[in-house]
């Protein structure tokens, strides 16, 4: 089983108080394990218990938190857990962990069982559970009606419109004045009391209480964290040095940035790979032709088919400046486009089933009804991306789980203002990315009107010495946490982490196949072998991006030329 079928979700803190550890005896020191919850987990192969630790680590009188956990056992002879968090934030463990057992055993070689949890915030069966903040979804509609929430971001790609500046900055006291009472109606909410226990330190001291019941309080606890969850993994190995056994973090998100600066600026610099991406999207269209993707024609070279999504693009865009009430908005498309720069595997999807279904309906050639149902794939296809809301595809209340953990964790109100943001945003458009700069809307951006922050955050340091080696992995190209991120946690770690690259794009390595990486990952969790530093792995060659087209057919023939 190829790695890539897992689907890591990202969206995406301090405190210095390394020093309390997670103590079982102010929660459970037992979990009983017994069939899963059928209505969340199906699989009868794998097993859930419950654990009660602490609401808040440094104060027992707050009361207790209840996790709910998920176990695979071991297929092999057993040698301890290895927790696994599939990022978000706001990711569910247990149907991570349902999805991708098989995956996750293989990669860690099948002598651990593979521990996960929903994090605080997530889900029905951890309380505290999912966070909303509207009754429902017609609520959050009616609340946001008439605003960019709904309708993404108009502009044709570099904000080369005058218009399109100046409309969006007059919206500035809009927005800043709409987020700011979300933020009152989060705290008037039933998950109100709850909002400043949930966070990454919670969820770090919450991993050590589970290990410290599984495994003994002095064993050493593994890991495997992609996306967000690389952030739970750094600060993991920083708060707790001593305790890091085998850990991998793939897909890694700057902890220094996120300790020192607004995560909508930190944003910015997360998207400095997507045009490339975009190009690699173009290219491999281009490279197999009409016959492997409905956007090609005879002859087309990959800027021939980026003239067509430019048109498509400025065709939404003309349409919604004449008449708001389109079926879909040329921001809404940067949205989907954005989403599809995460997973090359849907791109064959994309290319021949989605693209001619969203060229009839921008043109209004579709029928009375193909805008429901391109809103319905549309969500679908967004929603692996950690940019939109969990919850928004259905007719639930949007759930404020991602945007609770990330501004939880982030730095203290600065004053910054939506202006600031607009501002930022023109600025990340012109000169980060083109395709998917003006991406909105995303939890990055609200956290300068969240008020909440958590009651424990880890600034750092990042460069503690570990008990143990660890491995970060990243993609060349990644949209969302980029290889500098990567490079930068390895130097932070020095000789105790080893970064391996993989050659290909997408959103962590497991976006695409690769037999090395699965076996250096394999190595590392078995043997505790780890490769040279700075180590590169190929995707697989037989893995056809389109048909007939590899990865690395794809990165010889990316064009130079600006999108
Ligand atoms: C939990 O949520 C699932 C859907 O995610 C639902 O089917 C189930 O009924 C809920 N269970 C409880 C105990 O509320
Ligand atoms: C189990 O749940 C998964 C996803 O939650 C679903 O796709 C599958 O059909 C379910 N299987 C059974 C036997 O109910
Ligand atoms: C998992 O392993 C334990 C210990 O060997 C065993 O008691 C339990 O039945 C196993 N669970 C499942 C679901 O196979
Ligand atoms: C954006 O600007 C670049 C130059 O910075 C240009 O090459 C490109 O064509 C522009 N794209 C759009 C869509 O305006
Ligand atoms: C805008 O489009 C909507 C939906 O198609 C339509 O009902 C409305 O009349 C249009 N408005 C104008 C000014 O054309
Ligand atoms: C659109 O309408 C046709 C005919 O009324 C129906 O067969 C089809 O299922 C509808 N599609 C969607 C997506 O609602
Ligand atoms: C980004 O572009 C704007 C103009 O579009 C320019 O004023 C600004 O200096 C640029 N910023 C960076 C960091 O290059
Ligand atoms: C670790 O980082 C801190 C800054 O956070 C720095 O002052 C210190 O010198 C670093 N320690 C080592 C061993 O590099
Ligand atoms: C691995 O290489 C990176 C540079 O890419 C460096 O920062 C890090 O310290 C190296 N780690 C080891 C163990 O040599
Ligand atoms: C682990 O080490 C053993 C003994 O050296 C070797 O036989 C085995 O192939 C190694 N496993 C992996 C996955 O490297």
């Amino acid at each position: 089983m190829p790695y890539h079928n897992l689907a890591p979700i990202l969206v995406l803190a301090f405190a210095s108080a390394a020093s309390y550890a997670a103590s079982s005896h102010h929660g459970g020191s037992h979990i009983e394990w017994a069939a899963c919850d059928a209505s969340v987990v199906n699989d009868t192969s794998l097993s859930c218990g419950f654990l009660e630790v602490p609401l808040d680590y440094h104060d027992p009188s707050v009361g207790n938190a209840r996790l709910a956990i998920i176990k695979a056992n071991a297929t092999g002879e057993r040698r301890g857990s290895v927790f696994f968090n599939p990022g978000g934030p706001g990711g569910s463990g247990l149907q991570s962990v349902q999805e991708d057992k098989e995956l996750l055993l293989q990669v860690t070689g099948g002598v651990y069982d593979i521990v996960s949890w929903d994090p605080r915030g997530v889900g029905n069966l951890t309380i505290p559970g999912e966070i909303f903040c509207f009754d429902s979804f017609a609520d959050y509609s009616a609340f946001f009606k008439g605003t960019i929430e709904l309708t993404g971001i108009e502009e044709t790609g570099n904000f080369t419109e005058p218009a399109d500046v100046k409309a969006l900055l007059e919206q500035a006291p809009i927005m800043q004045k709409k987020y700011e009472e979300v933020g009152q109606r989060c705290r008037r909410s039933s998950s109100s009391k709850y909002l400043k226990y949930v966070g990454t330190a919670a969820a770090v001291r919450d991993m050590v209480s589970i290990a410290n019941v599984l495994d003994g309080p002095n064993a050493p606890i593994n890991y495997l964290g992609i996306s967000y969850g690389t952030l739970i993994g750094s600060w993991f190995v920083n708060m707790f040095p001593e305790r890091v056994g085998r850990v991998i973090l793939d897909g890694v998100l700057d902890p220094i940035a996120f300790a020192t600066e607004e995560p909508g600026k930190t944003f910015s610099s997360q998207l400095v790979s997507v045009d490339t991406i975009y190009k690699a999207l173009i290219t491999g269209c281009a490279l197999t032709g009409p016959s492997g993707c409905a956007a090609a024609s005879k002859g087309d070279g990959p800027l021939d088919i980026d003239a067509k999504f430019q048109a498509l693009l400025k065709t939404a865009y003309d349409a919604t400046k004449a008449n708001a009430s389109v079926p879909i908005t040329s921001g809404q498309l940067r949205v989907e486009l954005f989403g599809e720069m995460y997973s090359p595997v849907s791109w064959p999807n994309l290319a021949n089933e989605e693209y001619p279904q969203i060229v009839q309906i921008v043109n209004g050639e579709g029928p009375a009804n193909a805008s429901h149902a391109l809103r319905r794939r549309s969500k679908d296809l967004v929603r692996r991306n950690p940019l939109v809301k969990r919850g928004s595809q259905s007719n639930d209340s949007p759930s404020y789980t991602s945007i609770a953990i990330l501004c939880g964790d982030s730095v203290d109100l600065r004053g910054t203002t939506m202006e600031d943001v607009f501002k930022g945003i023109i600025s990340t458009a012109r000169n980060v990315s083109h395709i998917s700069g003006s991406v909105w809307p995303a939890p990055f951006y609200q956290c300068a009107f969240w008020p909440v922050r958590s009651a424990e955050r880890y600034e750092g340091p990042f460069n503690k010495t570990l008990a143990n080696r660890i491995l970060v992995a990243s993609n060349i190209l990644d949209p969302i946490t980029p290889l500098p991120s990567a490079e930068r946690l390895a130097a932070l770690l020095g000789q105790d982490a080893v970064l391996i690259r993989q050659n290909g794009f997408g959103h962590t390595t497991e976006s695409a196949p690769s037999a090395c990486m699965n076996g250096i990952f394999n190595a590392y969790m078995t043997n505790g072998t780890l490769p040279p530093n700075g180590t590169v792995c190929e995707v697989d060659a037989d893995f056809e991006v389109f048909d007939g087209v590899n990865t690395l057919d794809i990165l010889a023939h990316i064009p130079s030329t600006d999108v």
